[in-house]
Protein backbone atom coordinates (compact mmCIF):
# COMPACT_ATOMS: atom_id res chain seq x y z
CA UNK A 1 0.00 0.00 0.00
CA UNK A 2 1.43 3.15 -0.78
CA UNK A 3 2.57 5.43 1.58
CA UNK A 4 -0.19 8.31 2.27
CA UNK A 5 2.17 10.71 3.76
CA UNK A 6 5.65 10.98 2.51
CA UNK A 7 8.07 10.90 5.63
CA UNK A 8 9.29 14.44 4.50
CA UNK A 9 5.49 15.57 5.49
CA UNK A 10 6.30 14.86 9.35
CA UNK A 11 8.89 17.65 9.03
CA UNK A 12 6.67 20.26 7.59
CA UNK A 13 4.35 18.98 9.92
CA UNK A 14 6.60 19.39 12.81
CA UNK A 15 7.18 22.55 11.21
CA UNK A 16 3.84 23.97 11.18
CA UNK A 17 3.41 22.97 14.43
CA UNK A 18 6.05 24.78 15.51
CA UNK A 19 5.18 27.83 13.75
CA UNK A 20 1.34 27.40 14.73
CA UNK A 21 2.75 27.46 18.55
CA UNK A 22 5.50 29.31 18.75
CA UNK A 23 5.37 31.90 16.53
CA UNK A 24 2.04 33.69 17.98
CA UNK A 25 4.02 33.46 21.64
CA UNK A 26 7.09 35.48 20.37
CA UNK A 27 4.55 37.87 18.61
CA UNK A 28 2.67 38.27 21.96
CA UNK A 29 6.35 38.48 23.59
CA UNK A 30 7.79 41.04 21.31
CA UNK A 31 4.42 42.89 21.55
CA UNK A 32 4.48 43.32 24.74
CA UNK A 33 8.21 44.24 24.83
CA UNK A 34 7.68 46.93 22.88
CA UNK A 35 4.55 47.98 24.69
CA UNK A 36 6.53 48.43 27.43
CA UNK A 37 9.66 49.40 26.77
CA UNK A 38 10.88 52.32 27.93
CA UNK A 39 10.33 54.80 24.50
CA UNK A 40 6.20 53.25 25.20
CA UNK A 41 6.18 53.47 28.77
CA UNK A 42 8.11 56.98 28.90
CA UNK A 43 10.19 56.84 32.18
CA UNK A 44 12.70 58.86 31.95
CA UNK A 45 11.59 60.98 29.16
CA UNK A 46 9.29 63.99 29.35
CA UNK A 47 5.81 65.03 27.65
CA UNK A 48 5.06 67.45 25.44
CA UNK A 49 2.93 70.04 27.57
CA UNK A 50 1.11 72.83 26.90
CA UNK A 51 3.56 75.23 29.61
CA UNK A 52 6.98 73.85 30.56
CA UNK A 53 5.86 73.62 33.88
CA UNK A 54 9.06 72.87 36.22
CA UNK A 55 8.47 70.48 39.50
CA UNK A 56 12.31 71.38 40.61
CA UNK A 57 11.87 74.99 39.93
CA UNK A 58 7.87 75.56 41.81
CA UNK A 59 8.34 72.24 44.40
CA UNK A 60 12.41 72.23 45.47
CA UNK A 61 13.53 75.77 44.93
CA UNK A 62 9.94 77.71 45.69
CA UNK A 63 9.53 74.89 48.50
CA UNK A 64 5.31 75.10 47.27
CA UNK A 65 3.81 71.89 49.06
CA UNK A 66 2.72 68.57 46.84
CA UNK A 67 -0.87 69.22 48.18
CA UNK A 68 -0.97 73.14 47.03
CA UNK A 69 -1.53 71.55 43.27
CA UNK A 70 -2.49 68.21 43.77
CA UNK A 71 -5.34 68.60 46.20
CA UNK A 72 -6.69 65.42 46.17
CA UNK A 73 -3.55 63.30 47.26
CA UNK A 74 -4.09 62.67 50.61
CA UNK A 75 -8.02 62.12 50.57
CA UNK A 76 -8.66 60.57 47.23
CA UNK A 77 -7.73 57.65 44.98
CA UNK A 78 -6.82 60.71 42.53
CA UNK A 79 -4.55 63.22 43.61
CA UNK A 80 -5.68 65.86 40.47
CA UNK A 81 -3.96 68.26 38.72
CA UNK A 82 -4.21 72.15 39.34
CA UNK A 83 -6.36 74.74 37.56
CA UNK A 84 -5.45 77.27 35.77
CA UNK A 85 -6.54 79.84 38.66
CA UNK A 86 -3.92 78.07 40.75
CA UNK A 87 -0.79 79.08 38.57
CA UNK A 88 -2.40 82.99 38.31
CA UNK A 89 -2.41 83.29 42.07
CA UNK A 90 1.73 83.90 41.31
CA UNK A 91 1.53 84.11 37.69
CA UNK A 92 -0.80 87.00 37.18
CA UNK A 93 2.03 88.90 39.27
CA UNK A 94 4.89 87.76 38.25
CA UNK A 95 6.52 86.67 35.05
CA UNK A 96 3.36 88.47 33.12
CA UNK A 97 5.20 88.18 29.92
CA UNK A 98 6.94 85.25 29.45
CA UNK A 99 5.89 83.59 26.43
CA UNK A 100 6.30 79.78 28.37
CA UNK A 101 3.26 80.76 30.31
CA UNK A 102 1.18 81.70 27.42
CA UNK A 103 -0.80 78.85 27.05
CA UNK A 104 -1.79 79.75 31.08
CA UNK A 105 -2.92 83.14 29.92
CA UNK A 106 -4.72 82.01 27.15
CA UNK A 107 -6.38 79.28 29.57
CA UNK A 108 -7.31 82.04 31.98
CA UNK A 109 -8.91 84.60 29.43
CA UNK A 110 -10.82 82.17 27.69
CA UNK A 111 -12.19 80.47 30.74
CA UNK A 112 -11.20 76.65 29.44
CA UNK A 113 -8.98 74.69 31.67
CA UNK A 114 -5.89 73.74 30.22
CA UNK A 115 -4.69 70.24 28.79
CA UNK A 116 -2.17 68.30 30.69
CA UNK A 117 -0.90 65.31 28.98
CA UNK A 118 -1.02 62.40 31.23
CA UNK A 119 2.35 61.01 32.22
CA UNK A 120 1.40 58.52 34.83
CA UNK A 121 -1.92 55.57 34.02
CA UNK A 122 -2.99 51.98 34.83
CA UNK A 123 -5.35 50.94 32.85
CA UNK A 124 -9.01 51.05 33.74
CA UNK A 125 -9.03 47.50 34.78
CA UNK A 126 -6.75 48.79 37.86
CA UNK A 127 -8.08 49.83 41.20
CA UNK A 128 -5.22 52.73 42.81
CA UNK A 129 -5.66 55.18 45.69
CA UNK A 130 -3.59 57.47 46.58
CA UNK A 131 -4.40 58.56 49.87
CA UNK A 132 -3.97 54.64 51.23
CA UNK A 133 -0.47 54.79 49.86
CA UNK A 134 0.54 58.37 51.29
CA UNK A 135 -1.17 57.54 54.73
CA UNK A 136 0.70 54.39 55.38
CA UNK A 137 3.64 57.14 54.85
CA UNK A 138 5.08 55.97 51.44
CA UNK A 139 6.65 59.22 49.67
CA UNK A 140 5.72 60.18 46.36
CA UNK A 141 9.25 59.57 44.87
CA UNK A 142 9.12 55.68 45.50
CA UNK A 143 6.70 55.93 42.80
CA UNK A 144 7.28 58.90 40.36
CA UNK A 145 10.73 58.81 40.76
CA UNK A 146 13.22 62.13 41.54
CA UNK A 147 9.85 64.54 41.29
CA UNK A 148 12.05 67.22 43.20
CA UNK A 149 14.45 67.21 40.28
CA UNK A 150 12.31 67.05 37.34
CA UNK A 151 12.50 70.10 35.09
CA UNK A 152 9.98 68.32 33.07
CA UNK A 153 7.68 65.52 34.46
CA UNK A 154 8.36 62.56 33.22
CA UNK A 155 7.42 58.72 34.32
CA UNK A 156 9.64 57.50 37.11
CA UNK A 157 8.16 53.89 37.32
CA UNK A 158 6.56 51.73 34.80
CA UNK A 159 3.75 50.51 36.88
CA UNK A 160 3.60 46.91 36.09
CA UNK A 161 1.54 44.53 37.31
CA UNK A 162 5.11 42.81 39.50
CA UNK A 163 6.31 46.61 40.03
CA UNK A 164 3.59 46.55 42.14
CA UNK A 165 4.09 43.10 44.01
CA UNK A 166 6.68 43.78 44.68
CA UNK A 167 6.17 46.39 47.23
CA UNK A 168 2.77 44.93 48.14
CA UNK A 169 4.56 41.37 49.38
CA UNK A 170 6.91 43.10 51.37
CA UNK A 171 6.09 46.97 51.92
CA UNK A 172 8.45 46.91 54.79
CA UNK A 173 11.02 47.95 53.31
CA UNK A 174 9.47 51.16 51.50
CA UNK A 175 8.07 52.40 54.63
CA UNK A 176 9.37 56.07 55.52
CA UNK A 177 10.55 57.27 58.97
CA UNK A 178 11.90 60.23 59.67
CA UNK A 179 13.56 59.91 62.99
CA UNK A 180 14.10 63.51 63.78
CA UNK A 181 10.28 64.09 63.50
CA UNK A 182 8.23 61.48 65.56
CA UNK A 183 5.70 63.44 66.47
CA UNK A 184 4.73 63.59 63.24
CA UNK A 185 2.11 60.72 61.56
CA UNK A 186 3.64 59.12 58.74
CA UNK A 187 1.71 60.90 56.58
CA UNK A 188 2.91 64.46 58.02
CA UNK A 189 6.36 62.94 57.30
CA UNK A 190 5.87 62.49 53.54
CA UNK A 191 5.13 65.82 52.84
CA UNK A 192 7.75 67.12 55.53
CA UNK A 193 10.39 65.03 53.19
CA UNK A 194 10.07 67.44 50.67
CA UNK A 195 9.93 70.36 52.99
CA UNK A 196 13.73 69.35 54.45
CA UNK A 197 14.65 69.53 51.02
CA UNK A 198 13.73 72.61 50.32
CA UNK A 199 14.93 73.89 53.22
CA UNK A 200 18.24 71.79 52.57
CA UNK A 201 18.22 70.19 56.09
CA UNK A 202 20.35 66.97 56.37
CA UNK A 203 19.88 63.94 55.36
CA UNK A 204 20.54 60.63 55.99
CA UNK A 205 21.54 58.36 53.10
CA UNK A 206 18.81 56.34 52.64
CA UNK A 207 16.65 59.94 52.64
CA UNK A 208 18.98 60.86 49.88
CA UNK A 209 18.74 57.89 47.83
CA UNK A 210 15.13 59.00 47.41
CA UNK A 211 15.63 62.11 47.06
CA UNK A 212 17.39 60.88 44.10
CA UNK A 213 14.71 58.44 42.94
CA UNK A 214 16.13 55.19 43.80
CA UNK A 215 13.68 53.69 45.63
CA UNK A 216 14.74 50.98 48.07
CA UNK A 217 14.39 52.65 51.59
CA UNK A 218 14.92 50.81 54.75
CA UNK A 219 18.62 48.95 54.33
CA UNK A 220 18.80 45.24 54.83
CA UNK A 221 20.28 45.56 58.04
CA UNK A 222 17.05 47.71 59.24
CA UNK A 223 14.77 45.27 57.87
CA UNK A 224 13.41 44.88 61.81
CA UNK A 225 12.32 48.43 61.96
CA UNK A 226 10.05 48.02 58.77
CA UNK A 227 8.89 45.21 60.02
CA UNK A 228 7.44 47.19 63.73
CA UNK A 229 6.70 50.38 61.07
CA UNK A 230 4.24 47.74 59.50
CA UNK A 231 2.73 46.61 62.62
CA UNK A 232 2.76 50.17 64.12
CA UNK A 233 0.77 51.33 60.83
CA UNK A 234 -1.86 48.58 61.12
CA UNK A 235 -0.52 47.28 57.50
CA UNK A 236 -2.24 44.13 56.54
CA UNK A 237 0.24 42.37 54.40
CA UNK A 238 -1.91 38.85 54.07
CA UNK A 239 -4.12 40.60 51.81
CA UNK A 240 -2.36 43.32 49.75
CA UNK A 241 -1.46 40.31 47.01
CA UNK A 242 -5.22 39.54 46.52
CA UNK A 243 -6.25 40.08 43.26
CA UNK A 244 -9.30 41.89 44.14
CA UNK A 245 -7.54 44.36 45.84
CA UNK A 246 -6.19 45.88 42.42
CA UNK A 247 -8.82 44.28 40.14
CA UNK A 248 -12.49 44.49 41.32
C1 LIG B 1 2.62 74.76 41.59
C2 LIG B 1 1.88 73.57 41.35
C3 LIG B 1 2.48 72.21 41.61
C4 LIG B 1 3.14 71.75 42.74
C5 LIG B 1 3.50 72.52 43.99
C6 LIG B 1 3.41 70.35 42.51
N1 LIG B 1 2.95 69.98 41.27
FE1 LIG B 1 3.00 68.14 40.46
N2 LIG B 1 2.15 68.84 38.73
C7 LIG B 1 1.76 70.15 38.52
C8 LIG B 1 1.30 70.31 37.15
C9 LIG B 1 0.82 71.60 36.49
C10 LIG B 1 1.41 69.04 36.55
C11 LIG B 1 1.05 68.67 35.10
C12 LIG B 1 2.17 68.97 34.16
C13 LIG B 1 3.31 68.01 34.28
O1 LIG B 1 3.09 66.80 34.17
O2 LIG B 1 4.43 68.47 34.52
C14 LIG B 1 1.94 68.14 37.57
C15 LIG B 1 2.18 66.79 37.39
C16 LIG B 1 2.65 65.93 38.37
C17 LIG B 1 2.84 64.52 38.20
C18 LIG B 1 2.54 63.74 36.93
C19 LIG B 1 1.03 63.68 36.72
C20 LIG B 1 0.65 62.82 35.55
O3 LIG B 1 0.35 63.38 34.50
O4 LIG B 1 0.68 61.60 35.69
C21 LIG B 1 3.33 64.03 39.37
C22 LIG B 1 3.69 62.59 39.68
C23 LIG B 1 3.48 65.14 40.28
N3 LIG B 1 3.04 66.28 39.65
C24 LIG B 1 3.98 65.04 41.56
C25 LIG B 1 4.20 66.12 42.40
C26 LIG B 1 4.86 66.03 43.69
C27 LIG B 1 5.41 64.77 44.31
C28 LIG B 1 4.87 67.29 44.22
C29 LIG B 1 5.46 67.75 45.54
C30 LIG B 1 6.83 67.38 45.78
C31 LIG B 1 4.23 68.17 43.25
N4 LIG B 1 3.85 67.42 42.16
C32 LIG B 1 4.07 69.53 43.41
C33 LIG B 1 1.78 71.16 39.45
C34 LIG B 1 2.37 71.08 40.70
C1 LIG C 1 3.73 80.53 44.56
C2 LIG C 1 3.87 81.18 43.29
C3 LIG C 1 3.79 80.35 42.02
C4 LIG C 1 2.78 79.52 41.61
C5 LIG C 1 1.51 79.15 42.35
C6 LIG C 1 3.14 79.06 40.28
N1 LIG C 1 4.35 79.60 39.91
FE1 LIG C 1 5.30 79.33 38.14
N2 LIG C 1 6.84 80.46 38.77
C7 LIG C 1 6.91 81.11 39.98
C8 LIG C 1 8.15 81.84 40.09
C9 LIG C 1 8.62 82.68 41.28
C10 LIG C 1 8.82 81.62 38.87
C11 LIG C 1 10.20 82.16 38.64
C12 LIG C 1 10.97 82.23 37.68
C13 LIG C 1 12.47 82.15 37.88
O1 LIG C 1 12.98 82.61 38.88
O2 LIG C 1 13.06 81.59 36.96
C14 LIG C 1 7.96 80.77 38.06
C15 LIG C 1 8.27 80.33 36.77
C16 LIG C 1 7.41 79.61 35.96
C17 LIG C 1 7.66 79.29 34.57
C18 LIG C 1 8.89 79.66 33.77
C19 LIG C 1 8.73 81.03 33.20
C20 LIG C 1 9.90 81.40 32.34
O3 LIG C 1 9.69 82.07 31.33
O4 LIG C 1 11.02 81.01 32.66
C21 LIG C 1 6.59 78.54 34.13
C22 LIG C 1 6.37 77.95 32.73
C23 LIG C 1 5.68 78.43 35.24
N3 LIG C 1 6.20 79.09 36.33
C24 LIG C 1 4.48 77.72 35.19
C25 LIG C 1 3.60 77.62 36.25
C26 LIG C 1 2.37 76.86 36.19
C27 LIG C 1 1.89 76.09 34.99
C28 LIG C 1 1.77 76.98 37.40
C29 LIG C 1 0.48 76.35 37.87
C30 LIG C 1 0.43 74.91 37.82
C31 LIG C 1 2.64 77.82 38.23
N4 LIG C 1 3.74 78.19 37.50
C32 LIG C 1 2.37 78.18 39.52
C33 LIG C 1 5.95 81.10 40.97
C34 LIG C 1 4.78 80.40 40.95
C1 LIG D 1 2.27 53.66 45.56
C2 LIG D 1 2.63 54.44 44.42
C3 LIG D 1 2.29 55.92 44.39
C4 LIG D 1 2.55 56.88 45.35
C5 LIG D 1 3.18 56.69 46.72
C6 LIG D 1 2.12 58.13 44.79
N1 LIG D 1 1.59 57.94 43.54
FE1 LIG D 1 0.86 59.38 42.29
N2 LIG D 1 0.28 57.94 40.94
C7 LIG D 1 0.50 56.57 41.10
C8 LIG D 1 -0.18 55.86 40.03
C9 LIG D 1 -0.20 54.35 39.86
C10 LIG D 1 -0.81 56.84 39.21
C11 LIG D 1 -1.68 56.61 37.98
C12 LIG D 1 -3.11 56.50 38.48
C13 LIG D 1 -4.18 56.30 37.45
O1 LIG D 1 -3.92 56.10 36.27
O2 LIG D 1 -5.35 56.35 37.87
C14 LIG D 1 -0.48 58.14 39.81
C15 LIG D 1 -0.90 59.37 39.32
C16 LIG D 1 -0.56 60.60 39.87
C17 LIG D 1 -0.92 61.90 39.32
C18 LIG D 1 -1.71 62.14 38.05
C19 LIG D 1 -3.11 62.59 38.38
C20 LIG D 1 -3.91 61.53 39.05
O3 LIG D 1 -4.43 61.77 40.14
O4 LIG D 1 -4.02 60.43 38.50
C21 LIG D 1 -0.42 62.86 40.17
C22 LIG D 1 -0.55 64.36 40.03
C23 LIG D 1 0.25 62.16 41.25
N3 LIG D 1 0.16 60.79 41.04
C24 LIG D 1 0.87 62.81 42.32
C25 LIG D 1 1.35 62.15 43.46
C26 LIG D 1 1.84 62.84 44.66
C27 LIG D 1 1.89 64.33 44.85
C28 LIG D 1 2.21 61.87 45.54
C29 LIG D 1 2.75 62.01 46.95
C30 LIG D 1 2.04 62.89 47.87
C31 LIG D 1 1.96 60.58 44.89
N4 LIG D 1 1.44 60.80 43.64
C32 LIG D 1 2.24 59.34 45.46
C33 LIG D 1 1.25 55.98 42.09
C34 LIG D 1 1.68 56.61 43.25
C1 LIG E 1 6.15 51.10 47.76
C2 LIG E 1 5.09 50.21 48.16
C3 LIG E 1 3.85 50.11 47.33
C4 LIG E 1 3.74 50.18 45.95
C5 LIG E 1 4.83 50.37 44.93
C6 LIG E 1 2.34 49.99 45.64
N1 LIG E 1 1.62 49.84 46.80
FE1 LIG E 1 -0.40 49.62 46.96
N2 LIG E 1 -0.27 49.56 48.98
C7 LIG E 1 0.89 49.65 49.72
C8 LIG E 1 0.58 49.70 51.13
C9 LIG E 1 1.59 49.79 52.27
C10 LIG E 1 -0.83 49.64 51.24
C11 LIG E 1 -1.66 49.72 52.52
C12 LIG E 1 -2.06 48.39 53.05
C13 LIG E 1 -2.74 48.45 54.40
O1 LIG E 1 -2.78 49.50 55.01
O2 LIG E 1 -3.22 47.39 54.83
C14 LIG E 1 -1.33 49.55 49.87
C15 LIG E 1 -2.67 49.43 49.54
C16 LIG E 1 -3.16 49.35 48.25
C17 LIG E 1 -4.55 49.18 47.91
C18 LIG E 1 -5.70 49.01 48.90
C19 LIG E 1 -6.50 50.26 48.95
C20 LIG E 1 -7.71 50.15 49.81
O3 LIG E 1 -8.51 51.07 49.69
O4 LIG E 1 -7.84 49.19 50.58
C21 LIG E 1 -4.63 49.16 46.54
C22 LIG E 1 -5.86 49.00 45.69
C23 LIG E 1 -3.28 49.30 46.02
N3 LIG E 1 -2.42 49.42 47.09
C24 LIG E 1 -2.97 49.29 44.67
C25 LIG E 1 -1.68 49.44 44.18
C26 LIG E 1 -1.35 49.44 42.76
C27 LIG E 1 -2.31 49.23 41.62
C28 LIG E 1 -0.01 49.64 42.69
C29 LIG E 1 0.84 49.74 41.44
C30 LIG E 1 0.44 50.71 40.44
C31 LIG E 1 0.50 49.77 44.04
N4 LIG E 1 -0.53 49.64 44.91
C32 LIG E 1 1.83 49.98 44.36
C33 LIG E 1 2.16 49.74 49.19
C34 LIG E 1 2.51 49.88 47.85
C1 LIG F 1 -0.99 45.44 43.71
C2 LIG F 1 -1.92 45.49 42.62
C3 LIG F 1 -2.21 44.24 41.82
C4 LIG F 1 -2.54 42.99 42.32
C5 LIG F 1 -2.62 42.54 43.77
C6 LIG F 1 -2.85 42.17 41.16
N1 LIG F 1 -2.67 42.91 40.00
FE1 LIG F 1 -3.03 42.28 38.09
N2 LIG F 1 -2.42 44.08 37.34
C7 LIG F 1 -2.01 45.15 38.12
C8 LIG F 1 -1.56 46.22 37.24
C9 LIG F 1 -1.01 47.56 37.66
C10 LIG F 1 -1.79 45.77 35.93
C11 LIG F 1 -1.53 46.56 34.63
C12 LIG F 1 -0.11 46.62 34.25
C13 LIG F 1 0.34 45.35 33.63
O1 LIG F 1 -0.28 44.92 32.66
O2 LIG F 1 1.33 44.78 34.12
C14 LIG F 1 -2.33 44.41 36.02
C15 LIG F 1 -2.66 43.61 34.93
C16 LIG F 1 -3.24 42.36 35.04
C17 LIG F 1 -3.68 41.56 33.90
C18 LIG F 1 -3.62 41.96 32.47
C19 LIG F 1 -2.57 41.20 31.70
C20 LIG F 1 -1.26 41.82 31.72
O3 LIG F 1 -0.32 41.23 32.30
O4 LIG F 1 -1.09 42.91 31.15
C21 LIG F 1 -4.18 40.40 34.39
C22 LIG F 1 -4.78 39.24 33.61
C23 LIG F 1 -4.03 40.45 35.86
N3 LIG F 1 -3.47 41.67 36.20
C24 LIG F 1 -4.41 39.44 36.73
C25 LIG F 1 -4.17 39.43 38.09
C26 LIG F 1 -4.41 38.29 38.98
C27 LIG F 1 -4.98 36.94 38.52
C28 LIG F 1 -4.07 38.68 40.24
C29 LIG F 1 -4.06 37.85 41.53
C30 LIG F 1 -3.16 36.70 41.50
C31 LIG F 1 -3.61 40.06 40.14
N4 LIG F 1 -3.68 40.47 38.82
C32 LIG F 1 -3.20 40.83 41.23
C33 LIG F 1 -1.99 45.22 39.50
C34 LIG F 1 -2.28 44.17 40.35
Amino acid sequence: MAQIFKPAMNTVCTVSIFVGAVVPFAILFTGSRITRGPLNTKVENPLDQPAPFSHKHHAYELGLDCRFCHTGVEDNAQAGLPATEVCMTCHSQIWTNSPNLEAIRKSWESNTPIQWNKVNTVPDFVYFNHSIHVARGIVCNNCHGPVNKMPMTWKGEDFRMMWCLECHKDPSKYLYKDDAHPELTPKQQVFNFYKKLAAGDPLTPEEQELADGLPQLVPPDKTHEGVALMKERGINVKQLKDCYICHH
